[in-house]
């Protein structure tokens, strides 16, 4: 039915249909985490850090036995990751050697509107032809400028071609960004290799190997609410974590730092320690999307979202040596129940700490009543169409005129589990369905987890540059079936 369940995972707390792989699935936590090589700048000025990635097909040893095309940046997955310093300007070129035109987005980025990865300004391939070039923004290579005048987050970037963004981050094209600062710099958190970046994302594998991704042409023309069931979110039996499938790490007895990221097209997870630390919580949060919190929260599991991230410290130190703590995922079920696991190998000096006190906060004051009211939810005519205040995406509309440095208040409600991001305007949760956020809500946000019948109301701040940026659902595959709004900064 396909106006009743949107569940027909293996879970019922994240909307779309499991796809299950022929592949040969190896025995979980076999594969060393890997972690991905930060990337060198290629030259640096005064006010300015230059990159260059070429994203490129490349082969990744994913499933043991097996090679995997991935389309990459670097030919990597996940992408090299950039680190850069608050306030210095990122260059990235982009160059496309990729057989389809992409486009770039820094997610979290206070970023100029040409370069902040719109839809349709893509990047035609590399020599591509030059037919269906209209509005294409560059032939071959683009210089994406990130003013980064942000504080110190865990920023991605990935993919964001208008109708294809599901399918080409599924292929791989993901990588972290983070921002430091001082305030950051200040703080006495787990520092170098204790301070790990987790990219967690599910896929499916095919029986030679290959990513399995549906395609959207046969939703359209196969068996209406079979095919079509796969546009409600791509949902993958094996869960990657920075490219490897249930990888493990081995850990000291000592305090690390996680910068849990989401990347998966719909999957939404619980994470919990298993089993859990025989004193203190499992997991004190520092840090939220776009930055760090005012004081550290304690949580006992972490519900996560895709495109949402959590920066965690868990601390090792009352596990006996010798543990083995599995990372799992409460709302999975069989393989896709866990994460990855650590290995408590040996005994170390701590000398970082969880201060009481991390950042300050500023506290935007919200307008007296709702600025804008945004409703989520599916008009199924002759396929899935996933909208926003009823309507479908459409580049040449403006859907919400804001003036730059306007606050705004807006109330969100959804009929299904859609996380809400908007480009540009960092917000903090006032209100979650009539009472207080919840408890993943905390801190400056890009990215709301909303589930069926929820409504939100957030504080959100337009502030930095004019001009036209989107907001929409991070269900990749709700994105893609043009559930996307127009922004327009005046
Ligand atoms: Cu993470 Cu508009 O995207
Ligand atoms: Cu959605």
């Amino acid at each position: 039915d396909r106006h009743g369940d949107d569940r027909h995972g293996d879970d019922k707390n994240s909307t779309g249909r499991l796809l299950r792989s022929d592949a040969r699935l190896p025995e979980p936590f076999t594969s060393p985490l890997p972690v991905p090589p930060v990337l060198r700048p290629v030259r640096t000025d005064a006010t300015t850090d230059y990159y260059e990635i070429t994203q490129r097909p490349g082969r990744a040893g994913i499933l043991p036995g097996y090679s995997t095309e991935v389309w990459g940046y670097d030919g990597r997955f996940p992408g090299p990751t950039i680190e850069s310093r608050s306030g210095r300007q990122v260059v990235v070129r982009h160059r496309n050697e990729l057989p389809v035109p992409t486009v770039t987005h820094l997610h979290g980025g206070v970023t100029p509107s040409r370069y902040d990865g719109y839809p349709t300004d893509v990047v035609l391939p590399v020599g591509g032809r030059s037919a269906g070039s209209a509005g294409a923004i560059a032939h071959g290579s683009f210089d994406y400028a990130y003013p980064l005048g942000q504080p110190a987050a865990t920023l991605w970037y990935h993919d964001h071609r208008m109708d294809f963004t599901g399918p080409q981050v599924y292929r791989g094209l993901a990588g972290f960004h983070l921002v430091h600062d001082a305030v950051e710099e200040a703080l006495p958190l787990p520092r170098r290799e204790r301070d790990v970046p987790l990219m967690i994302c599910d896929r499916a594998f095919a029986a030679d190997g290959s990513f399995h991704y549906p395609s959207i042409d046969s939703s359209l023309t196969g068996e209406p609410g079979v095919t079509s069931d796969f546009m409600k979110g791509v949902l993958g039996d094996v869960i990657l974590v920075n490219g490897a499938p249930w990888p493990v790490l081995e850990v000291a007895a000592v305090r690390y730092r996680f910068r849990l990221l989401n990347a998966s097209n719909a999957r939404r997870y619980q994470l919990a320690l298993d089993p859990p630390p025989p004193s203190g919580t499992a997991f004190v949060q520092v840090g939220s999307d776009v930055g760090l919190l005012g004081r550290p929260i304690d949580h006992e599991a972490i519900d996560i979202a895709p495109a949402e991230r959590f920066d965690v410290v868990v601390d090792f130190g009352s596990y006996p040596v010798g543990t083995q703590v599995t990372l799992v995922n409460r709302y999975g079920t069989g393989s896709t129940g866990h994460v990855m696991r650590f290995h408590v190998v040996r005994k170390a000096r701590d000398d970082s700490t969880v201060p009481p006190r991390l950042a300050d906060l500023e506290q935007p004051s919200p307008p007296s009543t709702i600025t804008r009211r945004m409703k989520f939810s599916r008009s199924g005519s002759h396929y899935e169409t996933w909208t926003i205040n009823g309507q479908a995406f459409d580049p040449n509309r403006i859907d919400a005129q804001v003036s730059l440095g306007a606050t705004e208040r807006w109330l969100i409600t959804t009929n299904a589990d859609h996380p809400v991001h908007i480009h540009l305007g960092h917000f903090q949760v006032l209100s979650r369905n009539g009472g207080k956020p919840g408890p993943y809500d905390a801190g400056w946000k890009d990215t709301v987890d909303m589930r069926p019948e929820d409504e939100v109301e957030i504080v959100v701040r337009f502030n930095g540059y004019r001009g036209r940026y989107v907001f929409h659902c991070h269900n990749l595959e709700h994105e893609d079936m043009a559930m996307m709004a127009n922004i327009e900064v005046t």
